[in-house]
């Protein structure tokens, strides 16, 4: 961090809020809330005068509120620019002035009191997403009694405690009595892998970081008794395993179970009580101190920063990649990187590798001076474009200009082809530069030319469903041949049109696939695909059309057998459909598509004269 802030080409701004982010890659407009600091960063030196006349405290953050901090204060020793910071919040106030000691006792006059937040405005061509998680709270885990019990910490607390620039200066103290404790638990998994308050997936970190405090307790206190409780072990990773062994060989116990319950006893050592699930007994074990391992969560400005810029989250929250093995560190937005816990509860390690391959992307789209963007765009016809705006509004990218009342503009650099906003203009505007209405119905068109009544079209996505049928033929998976598949980018590029014409045409099913949720390839575009056919569904159902033969999958591209199942079920819904439905289908598709034009009357003053 102090190259960063010493680096003559990195302009680092602290206490900022980012506000808004609008254009796209090479090109995004940034807008910046900067937060008073009260101080002038480039003037202080952090000499701490003004700290020893400072007469309010609030809790140090930093230290997880363990030990107080002045109003004014440093976050933390090693805080990027070293300099001071007021928090107006814990200060005796300054509206009117309270006391504004620390700036009498400045000698280089650096406390301006008076000084407001601030809006700066910027260019830059990547972004890169390093906003980091936040531990898990173990409040809600009433069983621990963690906040109720003084000597039941989290691994955060015990983080502190066992470092030497923490509140007790490395000691390992507890905090009922100030005395080293005898005995040490660490319980595993607490706030991950579990339903009810927690997160259900694994916090990545926490084994190894237990393993690691009891080899630093074992090296420095080797007369505590440490024990871990645990559901599994995961000591993957280079020289991890081998961590392990050394912790067991020193002594610490590994007990397999979680213990259900710690009570205090009344000299406020704890009692767990356990199901060993090696033993299978019910067991209640004593500990002078409890450490909770608690996982990791996402940090809530998570779910601000996917709406600023248009990317996606993950269920568990944190923030999806473009992809999770070939662009791992890429969000799908270009121009957008990740690095670190913001796209997934990771150590310090893989931290470190994302965020240089984080930079690595973006110095290589920034070096090449020019971007080339995709083919794969839309074309607005301004003479068809109603300037409805709904383009816009299914748009996973936001990839339009468009006021209103003023025709929509694709902004090309954005578009990433997905075709959505053609299949929902109903005024045919938009034309993808691939896929067009006329090339997909063309080839609906060629396929039902013969004996329709014997096929079923299937829409496939590209990324997904199309795999998934290449993964289907490369492992020998058999199914029915009479299907047609037919390609899109995105199941959102499917048009209801394509759908109707092949009914119009004898098909007697039609299948709509593509990605899982949070798997498309364009953010959520498959969302739009779930609403558009819902809706048709009911269409079919008003007009007399069995709503069953319009079908619906999500099948991933390595889901080749959910694929072969998937058109074994077609085939069979296939067979159900009789020749006279088909037929009923036909005309009323007819009749509703094409409806015969009203006859011109006879005009008035033909018939009179005629009488
Ligand atoms: Fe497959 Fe969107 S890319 S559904």
């Amino acid at each position: 961090m102090a190259d960063v802030g010493r680096h003559p080409n990195i302009e680092l701004l602290t206490l900022s809020e980012v506000k808004e982010v609008s254009g796209h890659v090479g090109n995004f407009r940034v807008k910046v809330k900067r937060h008073a600091r009260y101080v002038d960063e480039k003037e202080c030196t952090a000499c701490g005068d003004c700290v020893e006349v400072c007469p309010q405290v609030g809790p140090d953050e930093f230290n997880f509120g363990l030990v107080h901090r002045h109003a004014i204060y440093q976050p933390f020793p090693q805080a990027i620019p070293a300099a001071f910071v007021l928090d107006m919040e814990t200060c005796l106030g300054n509206n009117p002035r309270a006391c504004g000691k620390c700036a009498e006792a400045c000698e280089k006059h650096c406390i301006n009191l008076d000084a407001v937040d601030s809006d700066v405005e910027f260019t830059v061509g990547t972004i890169v997403i390093a906003t980091g998680m936040e531990p898990f709270d173990p409040l809600g885990m009433t069983e621990y009694g963690y906040g109720r019990m003084k000597n039941v910490i989290t691994a955060m607390e015990f983080e502190r405690l066992a470092s030497s620039g923490g509140p007790t200066g490395g000691d390992i103290r507890r905090f009922s009595d100030g005395k080293t404790p005898k005995s040490i638990a660490f319980i595993q998994c607490v706030g991950s892998r579990c339903e009810g308050p927690g997160n259900s997936y694994c916090g990545n970190i926490c084994c190894m970081n237990t393993i690691k405090d009891t080899l630093l307790l074992k090296d420095h206190w080797p007369e505590i008794d440490v024990t871990v409780y645990y559901i599994d072990l995961r000591a993957f990773g280079k020289g991890f395993e081998e961590m392990l062994k050394r912790s067991r060989q020193l002594g610490v116990r590994y007990i397999r179970g979680i213990p259900g319950e710690v009570e205090e006893n009344e000299d406020q050592s704890l009692t767990l009580h356990v199901e060993n699930t090696e033993t299978g007994l019910v067991e209640q074990h004593q500990a002078d101190m409890v450490v909770l391992a608690t996982g990791v969560q996402p940090r809530a400005e998570a779910h601000d920063l996917n709406k600023l810029l248009s990317l996606q989250l993950h269920p568990e929250g944190f923030l999806l990649e473009a992809h999770p093995k070939l662009q791992p560190v890429d969000s799908p937005v270009r121009g957008i990187f990740y690095a670190g816990c913001a796209e997934g509860p990771k150590d310090i390690k893989e931290t470190v590798t994302q965020a240089s391959a984080a930079a690595g992307r973006a110095v290589r789209l920034m070096s090449q001076g020019e971007i080339a963007a995709d083919p794969y765009t839309v074309e607005v016809n301004e003479d068809k474009c109603k300037a409805c705006g709904l383009c816009l509004k299914v748009c996973p990218y936001g990839a339009f200009e468009w006021e209103k009342g003023a025709k929509a503009e694709p902004i090309e650099a954005l578009c990433a082809g997905c075709g959505t906003c053609a299949a929902e203009c109903r005024f045919e505007a938009i034309t993808p530069h691939q896929f067009s209405d006329a090339q997909i119905v063309a080839q609906v068109e060629a396929s039902l030319s013969q004996d329709p009544e014997q096929k079923a079209v299937v829409f496939a996505c590209n990324w997904c469903s199309y795999a998934a049928a290449d993964t289907a033929g490369v492992s020998r998976f058999q199914y029915p041949a009479n299907q047609v598949l037919i390609r899109t980018m995105c199941s959102g590029r499917v048009d209801e049109k394509f759908i109707l014409r092949a009914f119009e045409l004898g098909a007697p099913i039609v299948l709509v696939s593509g990605c899982h949720f949070v798997d498309c390839h364009y953010i959520d575009a498959n969302r739009q695909t779930v609403r558009r056919v819902e809706k048709l569904w009911d269409k079919l159902e008003s007009w007399g059309i069995r709503p069953a033969r319009l079908q619906l999958e999500w099948i991933s591209s390595a889901q080749g057998q959910r694929f072969q199942k998937t058109m074994e079920e077609l085939e069979r819904l296939r067979r159900e459909v009789t020749p006279r439905e088909i037929a009923h289908t036909r005309r009323i598709l007819k009749q509703k598509l094409h409806p015969p034009k009203p006859k011109k009357q006879a005009r008035r003053k033909g018939v009179a004269a005629h009488a």
